[in-house]
């Protein structure tokens, strides 16, 4: 069996949230962000009535209905986020609730690869339809990132690249032969582990900068420490994320090449057979430089970001279903998706559509 993408579809909240508009919260500019991102507009989720899973339930419904399946029909769902409704469940429960199809008791997965997680999920499932365990996998990319980030100026380097969304795929098995995910391959360097996180609320306790002060951790004469959360985490606002934003982007342009060419060269196929490459949406310089760096025209390459900023594990099933939705994917072509980010972890997948 072969593993294809039956259907995709993706959603983003109406709320249009501009550069000009966070320069009012934030010493920032809309020339800073476009020059610097490519970015002139993100999207933000209604709260409280759009959540991750709420917003994963539109993009999935969509999927489902242009793979032409009944959602009973699925039976596995991976689920790809870093902004969980919940520290614990996870999202992939809440999603199986949403859709209705509790009465099958089919698994869910939660993936925790923040950037790269739509491909680490895409490859799972790839593998359990390959070893015929599974015909029809729901595989979901979604993220609430505003609820979570300073809007402050402390936090410009971070905030103004997220946005809100989902997009969802169904990877669905294929006797045919020559069709569907071709190769994937997944990476991590733990090494860098800190420089693009968000580190609190945790279990750390400060152990891994050996400084429990930093963050509040106090010893307590209770068995365990006794909470993920501390006050001073709240009052110095510390449970935001953190980005060595040029520390990122060094690594990334080398490593989106990197696992580019990889599989390219496992599949024996070179750049210029590729017909659409989906970078992860992570910023429209890093996008650009890849596509220079491997000579490839604007034709082959699509990006979205520019709408709806980076939007994490959504950035590539929203730019995938887009660019099918446009007509720039047809079938027979080749599609390569590539993802950098937090971990680090990074990967692609060659699709032959
Ligand atoms: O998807 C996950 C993976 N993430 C990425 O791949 C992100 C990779 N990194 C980047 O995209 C870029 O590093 C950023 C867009 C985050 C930052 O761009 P940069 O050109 O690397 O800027 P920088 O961090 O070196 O900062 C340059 C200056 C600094 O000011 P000084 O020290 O030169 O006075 C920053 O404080 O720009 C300042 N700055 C800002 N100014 C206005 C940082 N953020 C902002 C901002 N508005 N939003």
């Amino acid at each position: 069996m072969n593993a294809k993408i039956a259907g995709l579809g993706y959603y983003v909240p109406k709320r249009v949230v501009t550069n000009d508009e966070l320069s009012k919260h934030m010493d920032t500019s809309d020339e800073w962000i476009q020059e610097r991102t490519g970015i002139k507009e993100r999207r933000y989720g209604d709260m409280p009535n759009e959540t991750t899973s709420t917003m994963a339930k539109e993009a999935s419904l969509i999927a489902i209905e242009r793979a032409g399946i009944q959602k009973e029909d699925i039976d596995f769902i991976i689920f790809a986020t870093l902004s969980p409704d919940y520290y614990f469940p996870g999202c992939g429960v809440l999603l199986q609730r949403a859709l209705g199809i509790t009465g099958t008791t089919i698994g869910a997965l939660d993936v925790r690869n923040q950037c790269s997680g739509f491909i680490y999920a895409l490859s799972i499932a790839d593998k359990f339809i390959k070893t015929g365990t599974y015909k029809n996998i729901l595989v979901v990319g979604s993220e609430m990132h505003s609820m979570g980030l300073d809007f402050s100026t402390r936090g410009r380097g971070v905030t103004v690249i997220f946005g809100d969304g989902a997009g969802a795929a169904i990877v669905q098995a294929t006797e045919e032969k020559d069709k569907g995910i071709l190769t994937s391959h997944l990476h991590s360097d733990g090494t860098f582990a800190e420089e693009l996180a968000m580190i609190s609320p945790g279990s750390h306790g400060g152990f891994h900068d050996n400084d429990q002060e930093k963050y509040g951790f106090k010893k307590t004469d209770k068995p365990g420490g006794g909470y993920f959360v501390t006050q001073k985490m709240l009052d110095e606002e510390l449970t935001t994320p953190n980005m060595n934003g040029q520390l990122v982007f060094k690594n990334a342009v080398v490593r989106f090449r990197e696992v580019i060419h990889e599989a390219l060269t496992h599949a024996q196929l070179e750049p210029e057979d590729i017909n659409m490459l989906i970078p992860h949406q992570a910023n429209l310089r890093i996008s650009q430089f890849i596509q220079k760096s491997m000579n490839l025209s604007d034709d082959q390459v699509f990006n979205n970001i520019q709408k709806y900023g980076n939007t994490t594990a959504a950035s590539i099933p929203i730019a995938l279903t887009e660019a099918w939705e446009q007509g720039k994917i047809k079938d027979g072509d080749l599609v390569c998706l590539a993802a950098f980010g937090s971990g680090f972890t990074w990967g692609s997948a060659l699709i032959r559509w």
